[in-house]
């Protein structure tokens, strides 16, 4: 069996015409050429029937802690009578619905003053995110990224996602006798091949640059430039309140590491994970761990600051997630709930192998003065 598509074909035209390609470029297409990329094609799946689990699709507890903490956010703001949220690469609005289920029962006075605003690059989701979220229909609406980013939306709360920045296209580099080079993609003898030469930008010497990071020889790694473009977007639209950010990644000095001698570029295709980003174009995920320490260095020039980043177990355990089993160990739910509840907090939390270490959590805030989180609390004291 082929391993070829149709983006194939595209992106052989594309170097055939204008030369070899960053991986950026690359990966911008095998993820969001219109109608052929992963997140821009049907039949894309997260969850057991798909590519791979997000912690939203483990379980509601997962939503249901996040919404604990944005109620505190609004707390930390004054209890205002209008709040916004907006969920950037909301996927099929799991993570959306299962936070306004938690806040409509918990958080009446904060329910009411809500509006939940959906912003994902991909706008055929937006039925299934409606579907989802038909219960709050009232307090849904959606701007497209070219309306969001754009300039003339700002807003008072809190801007999340999850494992949106793992998703945004990545620049390679590669430490080599003559400096620092760039890992392009390009068709030698009709296959898509690597070839390495003069950085694309000099923005990206400037990036390791900016971390202090020399690699070392043969070293690769991946510079996620997208990140920090979105981040500045992001900034200017947060008038006031919280960035959370959810996602896998390390501080820099960890990303960078030698032992990460390859970077941490991956594929995933029916939970299987790949290495090989040249096969399957458009039919496998492609992602890349986030350099957290980046987000924290230009928030901070953008004027957010870091209020809390730390690993998602610690987050969950501060925010509340204990509590959320007591509840539900309490309640009427059946065993099984109980059961399923148990074991999802297990893989939530879970150092290792499970989701609690490998994802972290950011907060960043804007003209917040003096909040205090639950994420803040010291777990188990
Ligand atoms: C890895 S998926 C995560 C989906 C969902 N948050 C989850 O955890 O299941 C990343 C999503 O972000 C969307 N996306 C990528 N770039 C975006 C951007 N700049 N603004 C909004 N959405 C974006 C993609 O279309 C995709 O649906």
């Amino acid at each position: 069996m082929s391993d070829k598509t149709a983006l194939n074909d595209i992106i052989a035209a594309r170097i055939a015409q204008q030369g070899r390609i960053t991986f950026a470029a690359f990966m911008e297409a095998c993820l969001y050429e219109p109608g052929l990329g992963y997140y821009t094609s049907s039949g894309r799946k997260v969850g057991a029937e798909g590519d791979f689990y997000t912690s939203i699709s483990v379980h509601a507890s997962f939503g249901r802690v996040i919404a604990r903490e944005i109620a505190q956010m609004w707390r930390c703001m004054d209890s205002p009578p209008e709040f916004t949220l907006v969920e950037c690469g909301a996927g099929n609005g799991r993570l959306a619905c299962d936070i306004m289920d938690y806040l409509g029962e918990r958080e009446p006075a904060m329910y009411g003053g809500l509006e939940l605003v959906l912003v994902e690059r991909e706008p055929s989701l937006e039925a299934a995110q409606a579907e989802l979220l038909a219960a709050h229909r009232e307090r849904v609406r959606w701007l497209t990224p070219e309306l969001f980013y754009g300039g003339s939306f700002s807003f008072s709360g809190c801007l999340y996602s999850n494992e949106l920045i793992d998703a945004l296209p990545v620049h390679r580099v590669v430490m080599t006798s003559e400096g620092l080079l760039e890992i392009y993609v390009t068709i030698k003898e009709g296959e898509l091949a690597e070839e390495v030469g003069p950085l694309s930008t000099p923005v990206i010497a400037d990036y390791l640059q900016r971390l202090d990071i020399r690699l070392h020889p043969g070293q690769q790694a991946e510079i996620n430039l997208a990140a920090q473009e979105w981040l500045a977007l992001a900034a200017r639209v947060v008038r006031q309140g919280f960035v959370l950010t959810i996602d896998y990644g390390y501080p820099a000095v960890e990303l960078f590491a030698a032992h990460r001698n390859l970077g941490t570029l991956l594929c995933y295709h029916r939970h299987q994970v790949e290495d090989n980003p040249y096969i399957r174009l458009g039919q496998q995920d492609i992602t890349s761990h986030v350099d957290f320490t980046s987000l924290m260095q230009r928030g901070q020039e953008l004027g957010l600051q870091t209020l809390w980043f730390g690993e998602q177990y610690r987050f969950l355990l501060a925010a509340g997630i204990v509590e959320e089993l007591e509840e539900v160990e309490r309640s009427n739910a059946g065993e099984e709930e109980k059961l399923r509840l148990r074991l999802a907090l297990k893989k939530l939390i879970m150092p290792e192998g499970g989701m609690g270490d490998t994802f972290r959590v950011l907060i960043q805030s804007h003209g917040v003065p003096n909040p205090k989180l639950l994420c803040q609390r010291r777990i188990g004291g």
